[in-house]
Order: structure tokens, then sequence, then C-alpha cells
């Protein structure tokens, strides 16, 4: 069973090449047109369509395991904020393989924009040990004992030339999220995506980043649905931050996985959640309400984390 035709693809050559385009890049960052194995320790190293769409495997050789709904999600969230001439850069903080940031490089190539930059933030080496003292909510973690998770900054390089997409307006921030982000040299952000599992990884994210998302510009919360850890942070960060718009679900729903193997805080229903931006009217195709907030760092688990350092 494969993917449906675009069918509007297939019928509209007039306008629509550059639609075949990102379409066609999709279905190879997630490995859909050779139907690529998984390797995570719970879905049995089969190739399952399914999971696949809805992310809810690690693919063994495809760019991304974020699943076709959360491409495509990103990639209307990239669509609007150029339409709405949202100003700012994109980010991903966690890529593993690149391919989220790939395919945000291959949209902006899509639309020939060229006074945008892709960040990609990783250690490059994995995830951290958990920091119980500081992160209770983390103790147990177990991502970082997961070798496949741990990608070098060479071969994501290699990964985005493959793609032909390598160049200045790829940029690099390598090392831990609460080294690299606070001093990251990124002005403005139109599209900040977290995607590093943990609830220190969110929150570090949050904390450096979301003052500098534009309003208007779009948050997106890979794990919110499926680390309880990840829905924790933001749950704190939004309290400290006093937002209380609703949060908009992308492909799945909240619902605990009680036949989930292995391990719970990966369990399959692996949604992801928008958090709308600080400031300004988000209407996304998620119809996301942004609110008001004074987006200032002032929340207790940025001055732990900074603490820390
Ligand atoms: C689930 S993977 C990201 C998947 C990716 N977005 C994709 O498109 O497939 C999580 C990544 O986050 C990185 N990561 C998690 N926490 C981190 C931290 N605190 N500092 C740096 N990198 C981190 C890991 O190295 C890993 O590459």
């Amino acid at each position: 069973m494969s993917v449906p035709a675009d069918a509007a693809s297939l019928t509209d050559p007039g306008i629509d090449n550059r639609r075949r385009y990102v379409d066609l890049m999709q279905r190879c960052l997630l490995g859909l047109i050779y139907e690529d194995p998984a390797q995570d320790p719970w879905t049995g190293g089969k190739f399952d369509l399914n999971n696949r769409l809805l992310g809810r495997d690690w693919p063994l050789r495809a760019h991304s395991m974020i699943g076709k709904a959360r491409m495509e999600n990103l990639r209307g969230a990239i669509e609007y904020v150029l339409k709405e001439n949202v100003p700012g850069d994109f980010i991903e903080t966690g890529i593993w393989r690149g391919g989220a940031c790939i395919l945000m490089r291959a949209v902006l190539a899509a639309y020939g924009v060229t006074d945008r930059v892709v960040w990609c933030a990783d250690s490059f080496e994995g995830l951290p040990e958990p920091n119980a003292a500081l992160y209770p909510a983390d103790a147990g973690d177990e991502h970082h004992t997961f070798a496949p998770l741990a990608v070098s900054l060479d071969e994501v390089q290699a990964n985005f030339a493959h793609y032909g997409l390598l160049d200045e307006r790829v940029r690099f921030l390598k090392g831990w999220f609460k080294d690299t982000l606070p001093g990251a040299p990124i002005a403005r952000l139109a599209i900040l995506r977290l995607d590093g599992d943990m609830y220190e990884s969110t929150m570090d994210g949050l904390s450096a980043l979301y003052a500098k998302v534009s309003p208007g510009g779009v948050v997106i919360v890979d794990d919110y649905g499926a680390v309880a850890a990840c829905k924790q942070a933001v749950t704190d960060f939004r309290q400290a931050q006093q937002i209380d718009e609703p949060i908009r679900d992308i492909d799945g729903n909240e619902r605990a996985d009680a036949s989930a193997p292995v391990r719970a805080r990966a369990h399959p229903q692996h949604p992801s959640a928008r958090v709308p931006a600080q400031r300004g009217i988000c209407r996304t195709d998620q119809r996301v309400r942004g609110g008001v907030c004074d987006a200032r760092c002032a929340g207790r688990y940025y001055d732990e984390s900074a603490a820390a350092r």
C-alpha cells in the first residue's frame, strides 16, 4: 500500500511543479518511496505505512522520523508564514538526520526565498543523560542510551548535500541546547520547531527561543503528546509565561496507549502540537489563535537551567 497521488498535482501541470517537488521531497525524506523498514525497539523492524504516516517509528535509513502528517503540517506552517510575511528564520531544535530541516530548506528553495535561514540545533551525539536534580520530570529517561538517535554533523550535512540543499542558508548549532541556544546569533524566528523529547531539551528551547518568535509565528512541539516530560515542560513554560491559548493537535490525540511496548514515553500515539507564539494572531491552517504574552524569559525554569550552566 502506498501513499495516494496528489490528484491536483497530477492534473494541474501549469501551477504545481513546486507542489510536486515538495511532495516528492516528503516522500523521500520519510522513506516512503522505498518502504524503508523501522529500526526502533517496538515496531518489529518492518515498514508499516500507517506508522510512517504518523511518525510512530524510527526509520532505518530515511532522513526524518516525524511522519507525513507532521511534515505536511510543517510545510503548511512554512507556506503560511511566507504568505503572511511573518518575519524571521526557521529553527528545529533536535534534528536527528536533518529531515525536517531539509524540508524547511526545500520549501524555501521551492518559493525562491533567499532572506531566511534554516537553523539546525543538535548535539549531533544523541540526547543528554537526564539531570533529575534540576528536571525531575526527566528522571529515568532512557533516550540517551539509544545509539540510533546519535547522528554526526558530517552525516547530517551529507544528507542536506544529497538533496542539493546544503548552502549558506543552512546553519548548524552543535552542542547541548543549554549551551548553544541562549547565545545563538538568531534575531527573529518565524518558525520554532522543538523536537528534543525531554523536559530539559524542551524547556531549554522554549526559554531561549520563544521570545524570538515573531508575532504570528508558529511554535511546534513534536513530542507534546508522546512524551509526558515534554508536555510537562510546555505546561510549565505556559504557566510561567501566562500563556493560555489552546494547543492544537496535529496527527493524533493524547490518549495513552496501553499497548505501547518497551517505552511508555515513546508510545506509538505520537501526536504533536502547536503552541501559539507570543503576541499577535496566528491564523494558520490549524486555526491557532495567538494571544498576548510579555515573552520574557523570567520563568523559574529558565533561572534553574541558567544556574546549571
Ligand atoms: C527525535 S530526534 C529528532 C527527529 C528529527 N526532528 C526528525 O526530523 O526526524 C531528537 C534529537 O534531539 C537531539 N537532542 C535532544 N535533546 C538535546 C539537547 N538537550 N541538546 C542537543 N541535542 C538534543 C538528539 O541528538 C536527537 O538528534
